[in-house]
């Protein structure tokens, strides 16, 4: 198993779509963690925070993490911005962080025509500076589980998943 491609980063950094454009240079099938689990339960991840609470969302992630061990190779896999913290996640495949600055995650996020859908979807980013304060605590430890640091700030999807696709050969 393994092989995979896991990618982790802050909330709205674009791992769901940087992910499916390195699938489509690659030709591997891309899946998403948040996706998975919404499949899994059936309800959205707003609503699993609201009704359940965070630990158990926790717990959810982390039965994925040994779906996915146990099941899924040669996939480029996306992940929730709090996925990296499951249990033995080098496991799943090679980690790549995907980096930008916490202002510039939210600017590019309020810029975005559909801001008000895509905040409201993430239960952890409706207090900006909660928000803030999380990435702060989070870039050590993205950094200290991956395998890869690629800054995307600025930057175009296609640019980084060209540079990704290079650097993933070398691994
Ligand atoms: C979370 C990030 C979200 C989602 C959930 C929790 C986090 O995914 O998994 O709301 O802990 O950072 P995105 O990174 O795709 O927004």
């Amino acid at each position: 198993m393994a092989k995979n491609i896991i990618l982790i980063g802050f909330m709205g950094v674009g791992k769901g779509r940087t992910a499916r454009a390195l699938a489509d240079r690659t030709r591997r099938y891309t899946v998403d963690t948040d996706d998975l689990i919404e499949t899994m339960v059936k309800m959205k991840i707003r609503t699993i925070f609201a009704e359940h609470g965070e630990p158990y969302f926790r717990e959810l992630e982390q039965r994925t993490a040994d779906w996915l061990r146990k099941n899924v190779s040669n996939t480029i896999v996306s992940t929730g911005g709090g996925f990296f913290q499951v249990n033995n996640i080098s496991k799943l495949g090679k980690i790549v962080y995907l980096h930008s600055s916490v202002e510039g995650i939210l600017e590019a996020i309020m810029a975005h025509p559909k801001a008000e859908k895509k905040i409201k979807k993430r239960p952890l980013l409706q207090d900006l500076d909660q928000a803030r304060a999380l990435f702060k605590q989070r870039l050590p430890l993205y950094r200290k589980v991956s395998d890869i640091e690629i800054s995307v700030e600025g930057r175009t999807i296609e640019d980084v998943a060209d540079e990704l696709q290079k650097r993933i050969k070398k691994l």
